[in-house]
């Protein structure tokens, strides 16, 4: 009996972790199909921006959705912390209007969500706020519009997180709208930065 439950228990772990490895290897197989790496540079750089009247309709297709959403797995934390969740708001178009109003369509939304209150955990933010860019970027390296809004923060906090299915504890940090966009306009200027001068110092 003993050797019984010790065999159904290690079926249980192995296929609960053959099934979580699956998962993880599909996502990675598809990020390296859409091939997140070409062009990151150019966009950190600042070749690359999407203001909200830039996107167009149409969708994401798989293949680059989850290659932005290893982009944002992969996002480096403290102690290795990893306190976010990221909850893709691609199906739903009314709550996607919801937080966005404008909101183009088959624009997604990804929410960064983070543990405790995003408004006071600064740890929790700088992780969060990391796996944004992430996301941020491997968008625009995609060739993909791209734009970070946390305008509608409070109000997802306040009314949206059951609707998002927030894990329970987390509140969202920031939102990236994700969209197509003219390839002309991916590779116009950004909005102008102060001069590098006065921010930078070299000791
Ligand atoms: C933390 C953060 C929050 C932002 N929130 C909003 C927002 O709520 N609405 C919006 O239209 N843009 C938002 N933005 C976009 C910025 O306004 C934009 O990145 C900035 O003006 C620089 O322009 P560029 O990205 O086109 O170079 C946000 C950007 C960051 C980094």
């Amino acid at each position: 009996m003993k050797n019984l439950s010790a065999g159904i228990l290690i079926l249980a772990v192995s296929v609960f972790f053959g099934c979580k490895s699956e998962k993880a290897s599909t996502l990675e197989a598809s990020a390296n199909a859409a091939g997140v790496n070409s062009g990151a540079l150019t966009v950190i750089t600042g070749n690359y921006a999407a203001s909200p009247g830039k996107f167009l309709e149409g969708k994401i297709t798989e293949d680059e959705l989850n290659s932005i959403l290893q982009a944002g797995v992969r996002a480096p934390s403290a102690r290795n912390g990893q306190p976010w969740h990221f909850t893709v708001v691609r199906d739903d178009a009314a709550l996607a209007q919801s937080i966005i109003s404008n909101i183009t369509g088959g624009n997604i939304i990804i929410v960064i969500s983070g543990e405790g209150d995003s408004r006071t955990n600064g740890g929790v933010i700088l992780d969060c706020g990391l796996a944004t860019e992430n996301i941020y970027l491997a968008a625009q390296a995609l060739g993909l519009g791209s734009r970070i809004y946390t305008g509608p923060i409070d109000t997802v906090n306040a009314k949206y997180k059951e609707s998002l299915d927030l894990p329970r504890g987390y509140s969202a940090v920031a939102l990236v709208r994700i969209g197509r966009i003219e390839p002309a306009d991916a590779l116009s200027a950004a909005s102008s930065r102060k001069d590098p001068a006065g921010m930078i110092t070299y000791k």
